[in-house]
């Protein structure tokens, strides 16, 4: 067997995210400019080499995998990859394969995943409000995410929402998200917006550290930590009020670096070490040398020794140039 993946912080590589597409069919703006450029589909991995390089990870024991984008779900024949991924769950090679999704395609696939052995699924959210869903999304229709959740939760998939804590846009509503996902069973988290591409205007404008939101949540609500974990970098508390939990993603106020798990797999094949850094490896060129598999475990051998302490994030200043240039549809997050 080959050995399992450390870095040089002794940190054990057990979580691979792999964005299978960089298109989306929303536009959120603090995540992409409206004007983006996409790949060229020849540019892309195949499925099959997707398959073989994940496989790989496992073989090096990574037990999470996780599907990203842009939005997975608009990758042609997705499923079918998902469904080849999912027998490393069957052999017990692997504990759980997931994806995050925002929502607009689930109402077609919620059925297929639950079948292939998803458990539960992360789906972005940032507002309840129609009007604000489609402002935020630049022409997203929030009736289809809805329905894409009652077929999740219909169809047995736990889930937990994502939102983008944006100050001026949906601080407001960071308590209604909170009674309308306990309400309906699912985790939230909450997220602070990261320096990732240029957009059009200055994310510190829209910028809430979680911290702030905490405080301000503790005025009314009563919340405990707890040793939830699963495997993300999200801390959860549980609220009395509701019963359900609430996750708090801090890559700006509280950074989680140390505890990192995890590597991240883009639909060209390359590989980031790390969400904020731009260091990367070339697997794409690594799989398609040879038909062995020896040039690729070498090739994530090497990026592994080369994982960062950290982020290089700061968003407390105003027009700095973004930590990392890509977006976060590149790498999923
Ligand atoms: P769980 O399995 O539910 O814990 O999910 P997860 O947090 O691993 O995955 P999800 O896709 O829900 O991630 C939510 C967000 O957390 C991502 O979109 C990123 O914004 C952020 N995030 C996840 N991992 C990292 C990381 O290593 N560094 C930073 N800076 N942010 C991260
Ligand atoms: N900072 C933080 N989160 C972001 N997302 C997209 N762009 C950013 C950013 N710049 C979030 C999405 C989704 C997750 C995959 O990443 O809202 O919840
Ligand atoms: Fe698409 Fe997600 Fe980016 Fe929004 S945050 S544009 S849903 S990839």
């Amino acid at each position: 067997a080959r050995a399992p993946l450390v870095d040089p912080f002794a940190r054990h590589i057990t979580y691979l995210r792999i964005s299978v597409t960089d298109r989306c069919d929303f536009r959120c703006h603090y995540c992409m400019a409206e004007n983006m450029t996409f790949l060229p589909k020849a540019e892309l991995l195949t499925l099959e080499e997707i398959d073989r390089v994940a496989s790989a990870f496992v073989e090096r024991g990574v037990r999470k995998l996780r599907l990203t984008g842009g939005e997975p779900l608009v990758r042609r024949n997705i499923m079918s990859l998902i469904r080849t991924l999912s027998r490393h769950l069957d052999s017990g090679a692997m504990d759980e394969l997931t994806i995050t999704t925002n929502g607009s395609q689930l109402a077609r696939f919620a059925g297929e995943l639950a079948d292939c052995g998803v458990k539960r699924i992360n789906v972005s959210l940032d507002t309840l409000d129609p009007d604000k869903f489609r402002a935020i999304t630049r022409w997203g229709d929030l009736a289809k995410v809805m329905a894409g959740l009652d077929a999740a939760q219909d169809a047995g998939l736990r889930v937990k929402i994502n939102a983008v804590a944006l100050k001026g846009v949906n601080e407001d509503e960071i308590d209604g998200l909170i009674r309308w996902s306990h309400g309906r069973n699912m985790d939230i988290t909450f997220i602070e917006t990261m320096p990732m591409g240029e957009i059009e205007f200055d994310r510190t404008d829209n910028y809430l550290p979680l911290s702030e939101v905490r405080r301000r949540l503790e005025q009314h609500w009563t919340l405990t930590d707890i040793p939830y974990k699963t495997g993300g970098p999200a801390r959860y508390v549980e609220a009395a009020e509701t019963g359900g939990r609430i996750g708090f993603i801090t890559p700006m106020t509280h950074n989680f670096c140390e505890s990192c798990n995890r590597v991240r797999l883009t639909c060209t094949g390359t590989l980031y070490m790390c969400l904020g850094q731009d260091d990367a490896a070339d697997l794409r060129a690594a799989v398609r040398a040879s038909e062995s598999d020896d040039l690729l475990h070498a090739t994530i051998d090497e990026a592994i020794a080369r994982k960062p302490k950290g982020h290089d994030f700061v968003i407390d200043r105003r027009n700095a140039r973004p930590a990392v240039a890509r977006h976060m549809n590149v790498t999923g997050g």
